[in-house]
């Protein structure tokens, strides 16, 4: 007996095997659309460009990248069911990654909040905009945990820690989902799409789509976390990496999908294959045919096929030649009938399915504000001389770089928003403060560089009270398939940065980029640095209003910036080797070291500063923790600067003993206090036996009884840590 409704089983019974086979493929949006497929349509190449008219009305769901318009979805979803012969709607999906209309900050910036509310924000608004456009699914959040900044989707991703990861998790799916599986219904919900499972972000060398050579204890002990978190908040649907696990392909890997993502995490929902990944099984030579690589997705518990042609084109075989089962389709199809269930979309298709509403919702003023204050949340002041603030009682103000004028300030990832809507870094200046004289100078391409542009650069610097250097990446840098051996700044930014900063030291760099880069050289001389990443539609407002202090950076680097790319990777969360010397000193020859460099980040995880500076004082840590109980940590937190402020005061352990290598920190709690001039607070954590569990040898996921490091400070380079051991039970004499 399965667990779907009386109305999927009906329908299982009703439905033809051409029926069932044509809920298993998926196809892009423009296979239904008058002007036929549109590039921005695809995010992978296509097999095959035709899709015969009996198999046309039989299809289970679309994925459209490529425009925002509810009308025309409406017009899809009611041509399609005139000629579906039992009703059952279309599921539209997309790949709404960090905004629909109102796009938001890249979700590796969201990250860097250390707070979950951006992403719930986020996530909240993008589900009101998609769902009035009749999008019921969303191919987000994406959980792969990444070391390797080379690899260009880290924009995309929480970032290098498994707790941000874990979070980041928890906000998507709420945000999208709602509180429970009731709430799919409503027209402002979207089904999450947890992806890609599992392992994608240790591509070797950062190289996108290359194979992932992890062992299954850093599998679960840091890439799972996330997916479980998602699993666990009720996501409707997985999404299979490109890459493979212990060499064999996720898409057909019995393993991953069904022992460990349905077996173990209890995933009961639809998994959905990347696009035409259950094709490129045979890519890997692993399944010698298209037929044999649909089995292998079949057994893995693949229920869609994203535009791969390969189930549309074998199951009828496989069942023929007894190679899958009735059973094993019907599961399938039921799950994603289930799925269409669940999103009232049976009872009715086109609700909340309007114009009127979308006019009203898109980029409205509350949307633009939450954008706004993600933006704000999600950049990080890296160095501050004292520059910043900078009073808005400026004549002149010169915003000099690639990065200032009229770019896609949204990013990579961000089809649906169109990017004349977002304010640039200019635009927000001029909006900060109106009065003032804004001079935007480009002073170099992003790759070559220009002796005109660099003099009038240089110029207008010499004329201005304040320089904001916009420098960084091209929105195509970072994203998918957008890997590559040098994170360093171009060399005509950086000649633009010397020559500006030498023309006006009251200069503030801005990045604006999707992934850590080697500010090295730049950090060397720029008064000021604050990475905004790629900050969405206002992202020139929010930049202004930290630059003139509207609003205080509260941000804190969610993912290591090494000194250079020959440090990749580098993580905070680095287990301890019998090599480490933590005193790092040149006299000890065999020790764990560059000959050239630290091992150490250029900014750690967890670094960011703001407008005032807080001190850590008093940590208090009980001697002991009785199994099954739990203990509270304190620190005294103060504000010691002349400005309000809010810290993020973060939590640390370290497991000091253990049957495996263990990181020298993992974080474990984060709180933000805001604090006055002078006044200060406890900041007290509760520490609970379930935070200081990892895998054994066997896997079995668990905490020893022994010695842990406690540390409180406020960022991942803290040094202080005080010690409590994790008892089996009270001591004899303290029996009662
Ligand atoms: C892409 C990406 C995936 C995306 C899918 C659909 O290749 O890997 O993240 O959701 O195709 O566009």
């Amino acid at each position: 007996m399965n667990s779907f409704s009386p109305r999927v089983n009906t329908l299982l019974k009703e439905m033809t095997l051409n029926e069932k086979i044509g809920q298993t493929f998926q196809i892009v949006a423009g296979f239904y659309h008058e002007e036929g497929i549109k590039i921005e349509d695809l995010t992978g190449p296509i097999t095959d460009e035709t899709v015969a008219e009996d198999v046309l009305w039989n299809i289970g769901s679309i994925i459209d990248n490529a425009s925002c318009d509810p009308e025309r979805n409406r017009r899809v979803q009611e041509t399609f069911l005139e000629h579906n012969r039992l009703g059952i709607p279309l599921l539209f999906m997309a790949d709404i990654i960090h905004g629909y209309k109102t796009c938001f900050p890249i979700p590796l910036a969201m990250t860097c909040a250390f707070d979950p509310e951006p992403v719930l924000e986020y996530a909240r608004t993008a589900a009101a905009e998609a769902r009035a456009a009749g999008i019921h699914v969303t191919f987000s959040p994406m959980l792969d945990l990444s070391r390797d900044c080379r690899w260009g989707r880290v924009m995309e991703g929480p970032g290098e820690d498994p707790f941000l990861g874990e979070m980041a998790a928890r906000a998507y799916v709420e945000g999208y989902q709602g509180a429970n599986e009731d709430e799919l219904k409503r027209q402002d919900r979207l089904a999450a799409t947890l992806k890609h499972f599992a392992g994608y972000g240790f591509v070797m060398g950062g190289r996108d789509y290359d194979e992932t050579d992890i062992t299954e204890h850093t599998l679960r002990e840091y890439v799972l976390r996330a997916f479980k978190a998602g699993v666990d908040a009720g996501a409707e649907l997985v999404m299979s990496s490109f890459t493979t696990f212990e060499g064999v392909p996720a898409n057909g890997n019995k393993k991953l999908m069904q022992d460990i993502l349905r077996g173990e995490l209890g995933f009961k929902g639809v998994l959905i294959s990347d696009c035409g990944s259950i094709n490129r099984i045979q890519g890997y030579h692993v399944a010698a045919s298209g037929k044999e690589a649909s089995r292998m997705a079949v057994d893995a518990g693949c229920d869609i096929d994203m535009m791969g042609f390969r189930y549309i084109n074998d199951i009828k075989t496989l069942l023929a030649e007894k190679k899958m089962t009735m059973e094993q389709l019907d599961e399938m199809v039921g799950r994603i009938l289930t799925l269409k269930e669940k999103l009232g979309l049976f009872e009715d298709p086109f609700k909340g399915i309007s114009k009127e509403r979308t006019d009203a919702l898109y980029l409205c003023e509350d949307h633009r504000a939450k954008a706004r204050r993600a933006a704000q949340k999600s950049m990080v002041l890296l160095q501050n001389n004292g520059l910043l603030p900078f009073s808005k009682d400026v004549k002149t103000v010169a915003v000099i770089g690639p990065n200032g004028g009229d770019i896609n300030i949204n990013g990579n990832w961000s089809s649906h928003c169109d990017c004349k809507d977002s304010v640039k870094v200019y635009e927000g200046v001029q909006n900060a403060i109106p009065g003032a004289n804004v001079l935007l100078e480009r002073g170099c391409e992003f790759t070559a560089r220009d002796e005109a542009l660099l003099h009038r650069a240089v110029e207008a610097a010499k004329q201005a009270d304040l320089v904001l250097l916009a420098l960084g990446e091209k929105d195509c840098w970072s994203g998918e398939a957008c890997s590559t051996t040098n994170i360093a700044l171009t060399p005509c930014q950086m000649e633009l940065a010397r020559a500006v900063v030498k023309a006006n030291p009251k200069t503030v760099a801005l990045l604006i980029n999707g992934r850590p880069m080697d500010l090295t050289e730049l950090s060397g001389f720029a008064p000021a640095i604050l990475e905004c990443w790629f900050p969405g539609t206002e992202g020139g407002n929010a930049i202004a209003d930290l630059v003139f202090g509207d609003v205080e950076p509260t941000g804190r680097l969610a993912m290591s910036f090494p000194y250079c790319v020959g440090q990749v990777p580098t993580y905070y969360n680095r287990s301890q080797v019998s090599h480490y010397n933590p005193s790092g000193s040149p006299n000890v020859w065999f020790q764990l070291r560059y000959s050239n460099c630290s091992i150490h980040p250029r900014f750690a995880f967890g670094h960011g500063l703001g407008y005032t500076k807080f001190s850590y004082k008093g940590l208090t840590v009980p001697a002991a923790m009785i199994r099954g109980g739990e203990i509270t940590v304190s620190c005294t937190v103060a504000n010691e600067g002349d400005r309000p402020g809010t810290e993020t005061v973060q939590l640390y352990l370290r497991d000091e003993f253990a049957q495996v290598i263990r990181p020298l920190k993992e974080l474990k709690g984060v709180q933000k206090v805001t604090l006055q001039p002078g006044e200060e607070r406890l900041v007290s954590f509760t520490i609970t036996e379930e935070m200081l569990k990892y895998h054994h040898r066997d896997f079995s996921f668990c905490a020893d009884a022994g010695a842990f490091q406690v540390f409180i400070g406020h960022d991942s380079t803290v040094e202080e840590y005080k010690v409590f051991e994790l008892k089996d039970e009270y001591p004899a004499a303290e029996r009662q």
